[in-house]
């Protein structure tokens, strides 16, 4: 097959270049955990609970750490809250943009805009010492979730779009691999005796705009996606250019081929906006499929683990739970990996079916240890390994695949709008989960992983039924997948001789 060197040094520079903005999701996901307890300690001083408190106490006294919880205050405890869930709030607003921002000047021009709003973030978090924290902190965490609204769609569609079709999977995968990289960079710098501690706290918040200055000094080097250019644009020379950037000199007579089919497609309908979509029936099931592996992501509990799994390994019995968090992220960045190394190989359907079947019994066997732990101290080994193996199974299909499956479900015309319904509805389910789980746990005490391990079920059954294979498709294999029966799918040539085949059998 003659599709170039495929992997170029190009390619991977342009695919490092775009996930800087998943690494700088991830790490912002993960920042606000370790260092509650300090901030807390700031909005409390800020807010006059804290001078209230301390009034005998000398400015930088060391005893603070003696005081009654100023966490306890109401007004502490409603700032903070907002400060961790402004996050998604924002998140979900701005998903919603992610086709208006990637179709209005390119994938590229789009990632380049869309720095500023992570750089002001950065900012307000990093300054937030200078004029009241709560509220600078506050405001940087609303801004940098809007910004990592638009990176999550905006990402894993300029990649979907230049990466070649053998490597998709790997390349599309790299975009969580990035986002774990992030969360356990900030695990890492937010133990106290690092960034986590009195002084240093702003600078770990703030530091999560610092990937975006990067970013912005490489993108410009990016090459536009080619099906950006042609199918949008209608520049064909343009996108001719870009693929032998990204893949070296090559025959692009083939790719060139099935984005003028696309294009033919898409210049048949009216552009398709985020309620076109969800009322067309053309790509409804395309939908459903797209916004069930998202659920399913989302609904699996893996942030229940990520945002609390410190109050969870107490809970289970662990000495040093902080520790074990970050052994959390060591897992789940390893595992990304070895998805990365599978994912072209054993396809997205097999990888998600194990994962979810995995995460599965590993809910019951976690249910199992913690109801157990005060009978058998043994049982404790059992929780632990099994929130490991949780992490593991996550990571290996439901994790990254969701994230860049969309992309390749949908031809370019929904492509942008489906994005953006996909993320919105990630970013809602994680905000729900991250908002509700504390009451849960409360409600279902150490059975509250088996309402987890029900609904991984009903995904893991769900998958096996409808979720199709998309390794080593086309676009336009894949929707015809989905619209079996609806027309007679065209003979699509899968390389350039076949394509010459195809014209010589048309003309005569
Ligand atoms: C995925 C999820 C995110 C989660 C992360 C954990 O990216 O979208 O919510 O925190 O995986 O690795």
């Amino acid at each position: 097959m003659d599709s170039g060197k495929q992997l170029t040094g190009t390619l991977a520079f342009a695919v490092f270049t775009a996930a800087l903005g998943s690494l700088q999701y991830g790490y912002s996901l993960g920042v606000i955990n370790a260092p509650q307890k300090v901030i807390e300690k700031h909005y409390g001083r800020s807010l006059g609970v804290w001078t209230e408190r301390t009034t005998v106490l000398p400015e930088n006294s060391t005893e603070e750490e003696e005081l009654p919880e100023v966490g306890d205050d109401p007004a502490v405890v409603i700032y903070w809250s907002l400060s961790v869930a402004i996050f998604s709030i924002g998140g979900m607003l701005s998903s919603f943009l992610v086709g208006f921002v990637g179709d209005l000047k390119g994938r590229v021009k789009g990632m380049l805009m869309v720095n500023v709003l992570a750089v002001a973030a950065g900012l307000l978090m990093g300054l937030c010492k200078m004029w009241k924290p709560h509220i600078m902190v506050i405001s940087g965490r609303a801004v940098m979730g809007f910004y990592c609204g638009l990176t999550s769609g905006l990402v894993p569609m300029y990649i979907g779009e230049i990466a070649p079709k053998a490597y998709r999977g790997a390349l599309g995968t790299l975009h969580q691999l990035a986002i774990v990289i992030g969360i356990l960079i900030s695990q890492v710098a937010g133990l106290d005796f690092l960034l986590g501690n009195d002084d240093m706290w702003p600078l770990l918040l703030g530091l999560s705009g610092a990937p975006a200055v990067l970013q912005t000094l490489l993108l410009p080097l990016c090459p536009e996606s080619p099906r950006y250019l042609y199918i949008l644009l209608g520049k064909e020379q343009e996108a001719q250019k870009s693929l032998c950037r990204l893949r070296g000199p090559y025959d692009t007579t083939s790719d060139l081929e099935e984005m003028r089919r696309e294009k033919e497609e898409a210049d048949k309908e009216p552009r398709i906006l985020i309620f076109s979509l969800i009322r067309s029936s053309v790509y409804r099931q395309q939908l459903f499929v797209a916004l069930m592996m998202h659920l399913s992501q989302q609904l699996s509990g893996i942030n229940a683990i990520f945002y609390y799994s410190t109050a969870i390994f107490a809970q289970a019995g662990v000495s040093q739970p902080v520790y074990a968090t970050i052994g959390v992220g060591v897992i789940n960045t390893v595992f990304t990996m070895v998805s990365v190394a599978l994912v072209d190989r054993a396809g997205r359907r097999n990888l998600t079916l194990i994962g979810l079947g995995g995460m599965c019994c590993c809910a019951i066997t976690m249910t199992v240890g913690l109801a157990l732990q005060n009978q058998f101290i043994w049982m404790t080994y059992v929780s632990m390994s099994a929130i490991f193996l949780f992490v593991s199974f996550f990571e290996i299909g439901p994790g990254p695949i969701p994230w860049f499956i969309v992309a390749e479900l949908f031809s370019q015309g929904p492509r942008p709008a489906a994005l953006a319904l996909a993320g919105c509805c990630n970013w809602t389910s994680n905000f729900i989960i991250g908002m509700t789980f504390p009451y849960i746990q409360v409600w279902l005490g150490c059975y509250v992983f088996l309402l987890f391990a029900a609904l991984l079920f009903c995904f893991t059954v769900f998958t096996y039924l409808r979720v199709p294979e998309t390794k080593g498709k086309t676009f336009e294999e894949i929707a015809a997948v989905f619209h079996k029966g609806r027309k007679i799918p065209q003979q699509i040539p899968r390389d350039h001789s076949e394509l010459q085949q195809l014209k010589t059998s048309t003309d005569a």
